[in-house]
């Protein structure tokens, strides 16, 4: 039997490590977890994606009495910033969040369903995606896109 081994690689960093460009994009989403509509778990989510022209959007996530008809915060601002600029690749993606006791401490990271959208966004301009996720003790940069959170994954190629 042979053995296939996937390896990840995610920097992980202090704040005072990224450039000035990534800390307001880091900052844009701490503050997108306050707009965020989340009544129900009061887990506040904050994305906020830098475009290939430098643009910013942010987005959270938005809760429904009707569960899974809500959606996360990456989900929100990749369809957003896909809807608003359809010709514009995604450079980054930061991600934080709230708890009710405050910012978490550790890098929050997204769910599957929000790994395979930002798969289908890399797939969609061909650009591997610099993904940011925010913790107050510590950041993990994945540098190379959203394969490192998604091995083995499915995309149009298979069809
Ligand atoms: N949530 C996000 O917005 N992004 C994530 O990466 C994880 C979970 C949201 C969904 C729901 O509104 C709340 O957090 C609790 O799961």
């Amino acid at each position: 039997m042979k053995e296939l081994e996937l390896n990840t690689k995610i920097k992980v960093c202090a704040f005072e490590e990224f450039s000035i460009e990534d800390r307001e994009l880091i900052d844009e989403a701490r503050k997108a977890t306050a707009r965020s509509y989340a009544p129900y778990s009061k887990f506040n989510v904050g994305a906020a994606v830098r475009l290939a022209d430098g643009t910013i959007v942010s987005g959270n996530n938005q809760e429904n009495a009707a569960y899974p008809s809500g959606l996360c915060a990456e989900r929100t601002t990749l369809f957003w910033a896909n809807a608003q600029y359809p010709n514009m690749a995604v450079d980054t993606l930061a991600i934080a969040a709230c708890n009710e006791q405050g910012e978490l401490e550790r890098p929050i990271s997204p769910c599957g369903a929000c790994r395979q959208v930002i798969l289908e966004v890399e797939k969609r301009y061909n650009r591997p995606m610099r993904i940011i996720l925010y913790g107050k003790n510590e950041i993990y940069l994945i540098e190379d896109g959203v394969k490192a959170l998604l091995p083995l994954c499915f995309d149009s190629d298979f069809l």
